[in-house]
């Protein structure tokens, strides 16, 4: 969320014209004053009266006549003020697919208190901003009438070519595709390299965003227990392959959501090894890797390079950089031709300015001081939030990730015994909604609504008071 701006000149008459218009001084029908009264009667340049009336006309409260003027289009009680604050709703109880969407609708994936002003943006969001906006003003005269390629803008494939390869994974130019974020690299991965029905294995708990997809594609699922410090479970994977046909696995070998986990090496050869015998297709989500607070791990697609590869590489831009984005990159192994056509089918192309501003971005070495600044930055938040969580004295258990946004909270119970937790995330959901407090309970993790116990806590964000305040009052209504 922005800070509150300073309203300007055209902002001010535009308030002042529309008060006019709801007060009835120009009624429907009628003809606003010429531009050069408004002028004078406001004491505004040309510029200012032109831009306030050209506002008012895109609402669709004036419209413009040739040669005549601007004439009130609407009756006054049918103007509405735009309202900014949230309106509060009841206490309900929550279905889990309509809870992630009144999350994500809070923009509260990752704040336990969204919509707060926050500070001034960080240098790497301003430089970023600045070689977007270059790419745009150098737009070339004639870029505006044509598509760019479905695989993406050489110049922002070549960066990611780069820094792929600084990673152990040699990749060729036409391996790599632009996607808009990881979540649609995911889905053009899935679509590829499965038909409905198949059955797909996945961390649990895991992203919920998978589990969406597995359902939009008529997938089925299997849930492989994960561990919070290393991990899916690969001797349960491979039990579960000896038991179902399972078609392709989504895994997060880099600081998995919601654990946070970091899958050590021989898993990932061990689960590469499982890939050949089973003939299993591996979608890996990479997202989380740039933010480690060490050393950036290798992906899994490093051990499996080539064009007939079986591993699907996902990844994107939102978690390490800008959410905002929405530019993504797929690298497919063997199913590259088809999502490349899947691709071109949902979306015909990517923005071309916006992947120009990116690899300039890159290019110029914004993003290597954008990460090394913030990984700083997201090892001390991480730490004060475990330290946080550490001084309430229960018997929770706490993951404790070396790279990601987010840990894992599991309930305890008062008396730290082995026993059922005491609280109920979903059931706490509501009630933290009333105070302005939106946490992502664990049930959203599973396809099939394990993890009542657990919250995913976000560290994404600065604990200022507001956000120790919520911590505290999150605690006293578990304790009730
Ligand atoms: C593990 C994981 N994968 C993918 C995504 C989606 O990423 P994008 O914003 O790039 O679509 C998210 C976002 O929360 C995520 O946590």
């Amino acid at each position: 969320m922005s800070a509150p701006s300073r309203s300007y000149r055209y902002q001010d008459l535009e308030q002042k014209l529309l008060q006019g218009i709801q007060q009835q001084r120009w009624r429907l029908g009628e003809r606003l004053p010429s531009i050069r009264s408004l002028c004078e009667e406001f004491a505004a340049s040309k510029a200012t009266v032109q831009h306030a009336l050209q506002r008012l006309e895109a609402q669709g409260l004036l419209e413009a006549r040739p040669k005549s003027g601007f004439y009130v289009t609407l009756k006054p009680h049918t103007i509405r003020t735009p309202t900014t604050s949230a309106r509060l709703e009841p206490p309900r109880p929550v279905n889990v697919s309509e809870l992630l969407l009144d999350i994500m609708r809070r923009s509260a994936a990752f704040d336990i208190l969204p919509g707060r002003p926050s500070g001034d943006l960080p240098p790497g969001i301003v430089a970023l901003n600045r070689s977007i906006g270059r790419a745009l003003r150098r737009q070339r005269g004639d870029d505006y009438l044509y598509y760019d390629d479905p695989a993406g803008l050489l110049a922002l494939r070549s960066q990611l070519q780069l820094m792929l390869g600084r990673r152990g994974c040699a990749l060729e130019l036409d391996q790599i595709a632009i996607t808009c974020g990881c979540q649609n690299a995911l889905f053009l991965a899935l679509s590829a390299c499965c038909q409905p029905g198949d059955v797909v294995a996945v961390e649990s708990p895991g992203f919920y965003g998978v589990m969406q997809l597995l359902q939009q594609l008529q997938l089925q699922v299997i849930e492989i227990p994960a561990h919070a410090d290393s991990g899916m479970d690969i001797d349960a994977l491979e039990s579960a392959l000896q038991q179902w046909p399972i078609k392709a696995c989504v895994v997060s070998p880099a600081f998995a959501t919601p654990t946070g986990a970091l899958m050590p090496v021989p898993q990932r050869q061990q689960l590469l090894q499982l890939a050949d015998q089973h003939d299993l297709a591996i979608v890996e989500d990479d997202i989380y890797a740039d933010t480690a607070f060490n050393q950036i791990p290798d992906p899994l697609k490093a051990l499996d390079a080539g064009p007939n590869g079986r591993v699907i590489l996902c990844s994107s831009l939102s978690k390490s950089l800008s959410r905002d984005l929405r530019i993504g990159w797929v690298c497919g192994g063997r199913w590259h031709r088809q999502i490349l056509q899947l691709k071109m089918i949902t979306q015909l192309a990517s923005s071309r300015s916006l992947q120009q501003g990116i690899a300039d971005f890159i290019a110029e070495g914004h993003y290597s001081a954008h990460l090394k600044r913030q990984k700083y930055q997201l090892r001390y938040q991480r730490d004060q939030l475990l330290a946080y969580l550490r001084g309430w004295q229960t018997s929770h258990k706490i993951s404790v990730p070396e790279g990601g946004l987010a840990l894992w909270l599991e309930f305890g119970t008062k008396t730290g015994l082995q026993q059922p937790a005491d609280t109920d995330a979903l059931a706490l959901y509501p009630k933290a909604l009333q105070q302005k407090i939106v946490i992502t309970p664990g049930p959203l993790f599973s396809a099939s609504g394990q993890f009542g116990h657990c919250i995913r806590l976000s560290f994404a964000h600065d604990w200022n008071p507001q956000r120790l305040q919520a911590l505290t009052t999150l605690r006293g209504l578990m304790e009730t």
